[in-house]
């Protein structure tokens, strides 16, 4: 019989009740450690007091609206995000999936502004996550997500992960948009190649082509930078960020310039929830947070921590690991074993960690993780790896 929550999962057989910081607790009294931090979403560690004491102020006033109204609480957040960063205008959504689906309306819909409606094509890489509606299974296009559910939203081309020669032969008078993450998440923690995103810039300026960066894992602080673009010292035209932005309450957004959004005039999308009150006040407690002084330069700090470990911990197990890589707090292992046999041990050290593709083992920890947490999560997950050499074959 089917159970009663349809089972798209593969579950770990635990379940907590409690959380604080870089821990959680189940119903028995286990405490474990949180090296997942809900897949890079619970930026603050769970429980942060500063979020709990903005949605409880904000629950205690306004919750929903819609969005037949001005809504401060969002024109405020919208205010900060462009103050911030090259965008400006932003739409709220409520995950990162919705701001896919946005961000392929918007290309598309600007061209066709243009006069230019043949330009519907986005190119996209190979490894690549944006989510798991008809829109965003299709842009990724990877097997195992798009099997069985056909036909799919047209107007995708797959190419090799940071081939740039392939990006140039596939750029023509039909393509629209140029989709990437900086650092891919689900397809391995896998940072674009050097000076990849800069020539796609080029490219793109060159073409008249819209670059649109998903920045839904690997944004909102979590390589150091507010946005994980910075680094590679470009700006896209579009981009999509959601888990972060929220620190665990659902929310999510499309940041694009002026030009790149001229398309989305009134009527032209929407969303009941997007955008609501309480999500907004979060996510501009949220961004208060990590843009005031010194927050993100923390979080360099602790990453260089994090990872010397990991690196000691990779010279430590050479048959089981292969190297550590990633920017500040989104750092994987890629492993010579699956990582889901590497999450089953850590689970028996009470370690949470998160599995990707291309053999990587995710470490997104809190980015408020302090540095004992994360040293006992290194000697945990070296626990993990001993275990796993020294068992019988
Ligand atoms: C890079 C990236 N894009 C999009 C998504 C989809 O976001 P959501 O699960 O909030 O719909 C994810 C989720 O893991 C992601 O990592």
């Amino acid at each position: 019989m089917i159970a009663s929550v349809l089972p798209t999962y593969t579950r770990a057989p635990l379940a907590f009740v409690r959380g604080e910081g870089s821990w959680l607790w189940t119903a028995d009294g286990s405490r474990y450690l949180d090296l997942g931090a809900g897949i890079a979403v619970n930026a603050l560690g769970h429980a942060a007091p500063e979020l709990v004491a903005t949605l409880t102020e904000q629950a205690g006033k306004l919750w929903h609206v819609s969005n037949l109204y001005r809504i401060p609480e969002q024109e405020r957040l919208a205010d900060m995000l462009v103050a911030q960063t090259f965008a400006d205008t932003v739409f709220f959504t409520n995950s990162g999936t919705e701001a896919c689906e946005l961000a392929v309306k918007m290309v598309r819909k600007h061209f066709y502004e243009k006069g230019q409606p043949e330009r519907t094509e986005i190119l996209t890489f190979s490894g690549a996550f944006h989510g798991r509606s008809s829109a965003a299974i299709a842009a990724a296009g990877t097997e195992k997500m798009v099997k069985g559910f056909g036909p799919l939203l047209p107007g995708f081309v797959h190419l090799p992960w940071g081939d740039l020669d392939a990006v140039k032969a596939a750029v023509t008078e039909t393509t629209a948009a140029i989709l990437i993450e900086p650092i891919q998440g689900e397809g391995g923690i896998r940072p674009a190649p050097e000076g990849f995103l800069k020539a796609l810039r080029e490219i793109c300026d060159a073409t008249g082509t819209l670059l649109v960066f998903d920045e839904v894992q690997c944004g909102v602080a979590r390589t150091g930078k507010l946005f994980a673009h910075e680094w590679a010292g470009v700006a896209p035209d579009v981009m999509m960020v959601a888990k972060g932005i929220g620190g665990g309450f659902p929310l999510g957004a499309v940041l694009a310039t002026e030009d790149a959004a001229s398309g989305m005039i009134a009527g032209t999308h929407g969303s009941t929830y997007g955008g609501n009150p309480l999500g907004c006040a979060i996510g501009a407690k949220m961004i208060e947070i990590v843009t005031a002084p010194g927050f993100l330069d923390e979080v360099s700090r602790k990453a260089g921590f994090l990872r010397q470990r990991l690196e000691g911990l990779v010279a430590a197990h050479p048959d089981l690991f292969e190297e550590v890589r990633g920017q500040g707090l989104m750092l994987g292992l890629r492993c010579k074993l699956p990582p889901a046999d590497l999450v089953k041990a850590a689970y028996a050290q009470n370690l949470l960690t998160v599995p990707a593709a291309d053999n990587v083992l995710r470490l997104l920890p809190a980015l408020t993780i302090s540095e004992d947490d994360m040293a006992e999560a290194v000697r945990r997950l070296d626990a993990a790896a001993t275990a796993l050499e020294t068992q019988p074959a």
